[in-house]
């Protein structure tokens, strides 16, 4: 039989209990704190350090772009693609293998009869298009003269 639990009984262990209960919370409270503080701050820092680094990069570029000291460098990279890099980026991936019956680059055989046609038909066909192949070999953002260019590599490269 069990001895029956006084009022007394009952008001301490509730007393421990509630204690246990505000302790836990208490240190539970802390280690929230904690966490949070560092994975925050972390995050933080770097969201800032991106933020920094992307307001920074723009503004290089705008400054550099809209200052005349360097508008002529900046415009000298932007349009510097060589006839070489053109080629290799966008027309290789016809005129080396010979797909769709594109005249391979460096067999001067298959490039004779186009030859004939002389440079400026060659240049206009190059970039409007001709049979199968797209216009400006279907990158539309390359300018006319990078098209010529990479024409003039084609045919350096096939005589
Ligand atoms: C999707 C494949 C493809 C790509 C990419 C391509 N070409 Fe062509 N190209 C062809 C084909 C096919 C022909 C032959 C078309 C014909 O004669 O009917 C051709 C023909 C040519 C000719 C001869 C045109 C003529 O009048 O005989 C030139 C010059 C030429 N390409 C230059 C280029 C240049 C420069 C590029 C890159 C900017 C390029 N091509 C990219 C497929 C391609």
């Amino acid at each position: 039989m069990s001895s029956p639990t006084s009022d007394k009984d009952f008001y301490t262990i509730f007393g421990y209990i509630t204690l246990g209960i505000i302790v836990l919370a208490i240190i539970i409270a802390i280690l929230s704190k904690v966490f949070a503080s560092t994975i925050s701050n972390d995050a933080y820092d770097e969201v800032k350090t991106t933020a920094t680094e992307q307001r920074l990069a723009s503004s290089e570029k705008i400054n550099l772009a809209s200052n005349p000291t360097f508008k002529s460098e900046v415009i000298q990279v932007a349009s510097s693609k060589s006839g070489e890099d053109v080629y290799n980026s966008v027309c290789m991936s016809c005129h080396m293998s010979g797909a769709a019956g594109a005249p391979i680059t460096g067999q001067a055989d298959q490039w004779g009869d186009r030859l004939a046609k002389g440079n400026d038909t060659l240049y206009t066909n190059a970039i409007n298009g001709i049979g199968i192949m797209p216009a400006k070999g279907g990158l539309m953002s390359l300018s006319d003269e990078e098209v010529k260019l990479a024409v003039d590599y084609m045919l350096e490269e096939s005589r």
